[in-house]
C-alpha cells in the first residue's frame, strides 16, 4: 500500500521547516515492538515530528508482515491524537534497488540508498536509479557521500573518509537526491573513536560541513552515527555484569550545534540498544526471582521514552515543532 494512504509523510516539508527552524528532526531506528512504541510515545509527548527507521537486517529479524504491521499500528496510534505529528518511515542503509523497491511497496516513505562505498561515478548511477524509481511514488531518497566507520546492522566499516565538498554539488545535481549523508568525524556503533587516556574527544569537522553548505546552500543534510553513548548507561551495563569497553560517542553539544546549521536528520540507534540493555541488566542482577519479561521490557520501555524525549529537547531541538 502506498505510504499516503497508510499515513506517513515523506521528509521533504519536514527538513524544509527543519531547515528554517534550526533544529534536526530525529531518525530513530527500531528493531522490536517496545522500542518503536517508546519513540512514537516520546515523540508524541514531546510534539516532535519524526523519521520511524528500520534496515534491511531488522526486516529480515522482525519479519516483512510484522514490520508493515507495526509500522501501521504507530501511524494509527498517531493520527488518533488529537494533534498528530508528522511522520515519516524510512529505510536505513538500503543496499540495492529492490530493497528500495520492497520498501516503498511495505508503505516506508523514504529510503536510503547507500552507494558511498563505491567510486563517486558509480555511487551516482547507482543512486540516481532508485532516485527515479522512488520519485514516481513521491518517496524521497537519501543518498550518501563518504564513509562512516564502524560497526552497525548492514555496515562494516574499518575506516572512515570525510566527505569531499568539492563532489557534493555534482552528486545533488546528476542523481536528484533529497538529502545527503555525509561523513564529518561521525560513527556507527559504541565505539566512536579510539583515545588515548586522558585524551578528550576529537571536534566533529565543521570546516567540512560548513563547506558542504556553501556548495549546496538550503540542501538538507543527514548525520548517521550521532549516538552519544552515555556513561550513565555503559557504566549500568558494566556494573550489571556486562563488558562493554571503551565506548565513546558524539559529545550532545556538537550534535547541537551541527542541528543549528544545515544538518536536519540525525541517526540514532546505539543509545537505544544501550539504554534497553543496562535497565534490563539491572532489573535481572537485583531480582533474580523475576522470569515475566513485561518485568523488564517494560521499564526498558519507560527509560526509552524518557532518553527520547531528552534527545529532541536538549540536543536535536526538535521539541514542539510539531
Ligand atoms: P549510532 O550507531 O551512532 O546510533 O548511529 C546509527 C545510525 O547512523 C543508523 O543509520
Amino acid at each position: 500500500m502506498h505510504y499516503k494512504e497508510i499515513g506517513f509523510v515523506n521528509t521533504k516539508e519536514m527538513f524544509r521547516r527543519a531547515y528554517e527552524g534550526g533544529y534536526a528532526v530525529p531518525a530513530y531506528n527500531f528493531i522490536n515492538m517496545e522500542q518503536l512504541q517508546a519513540i512514537v510515545a516520546a515523540c508524541m509527548e514531546s510534539r516532535s515530528p519524526v523519521i520511524l527507521q528500520a534496515s534491511k537486517r531488522v526486516r529480515q529479524y522482525v519479519g516483512r508482515e510484522f514490520m508493515k504491521s507495526m509500522s501501521r499500528a504507530a501511524i494509527e496510534l498517531i493520527r488518533q491524537s488529537d494533534t498528530p505529528i508528522p511522520c515519516a518511515l524510512h529505510l536505513d542503509h538500503g543496499d540495492s534497488l529492490e530493497e528500495c523497491k520492497r520498501s516503498i511497496e511495505d508503505g516506508f516513505s523514504s529510503v536510503m540508498i547507500d552507494g558511498s562505498a563505491l567510486p563517486l561515478d558509480e555511487n551516482i548511477r547507482v543512486t540516481k536509479n532508485v532516485v527515479d524509481y522512488a520519485h514516481e511514488f513521491d518517496v524521497t531518497v537519501e543518498g550518501e557521500l563518504g564513509v562512516l566507520s564502524g560497526l552497525e546492522d548492514d555496515v562494516t566499516r574499518e575506516k572512515s573518509r570525510y566527505t569531499d565538498p568539492s563532489s557534493v554539488e555534482e552528486f545533488v545535481d546528476k542523481t536528484g537526491v533529497d538529502s545527503l549523508a555525509v561523513s564529518i568525524g561521525t560513527a556507527h556503533g559504541v565505539t566512536k573513536v579510539k583515545l588515548k587516556p586522558g585524551e578528550s574527544w576529537p571536534s566533529l569537522r565543521f570546516d567540512i560541513l560548513k563547506e558542504i553548505e556553501i556548495k549546496i546552500p538550503g540542501f538538507p543534510i543527514v548525520l548517521h552515527g550521532s549516538s552519544s553513548i552515555s556513561q550513565e548507561y555503559t557504566d549500568m551495563v558494566n556494573k550489571y555484569g556486562g563488558n562493554i569497553q571503551g565506548a565513546v560517542g558524539i559529545p550532545e553539544e556538537q550534535i547541537r550545534k551541527a542541528c543549528r546549521s544545515c544538518v536536519c536528520k540525525v541517526n540514532i540507534a546505539t543509545d537505544s540498544l544501550l539504554v534497553m540493555t543496562a535497565v534490563i541488566r539491572k532489573i535481572l542482577h537485583e531480582d533474580t526471582t523475576v522470569f515475566d519479561p513485561r518485568k523488564y521490557i517494560g521499564p526498558a520501555r519507560d527509560e526509552l521514552v524518557k532518553m527520547y524525549i531528552k534527545k529532541n529537547k536538549e540536543v536535536l531541538g526538535s521539541a514542539y515543532k510539531a
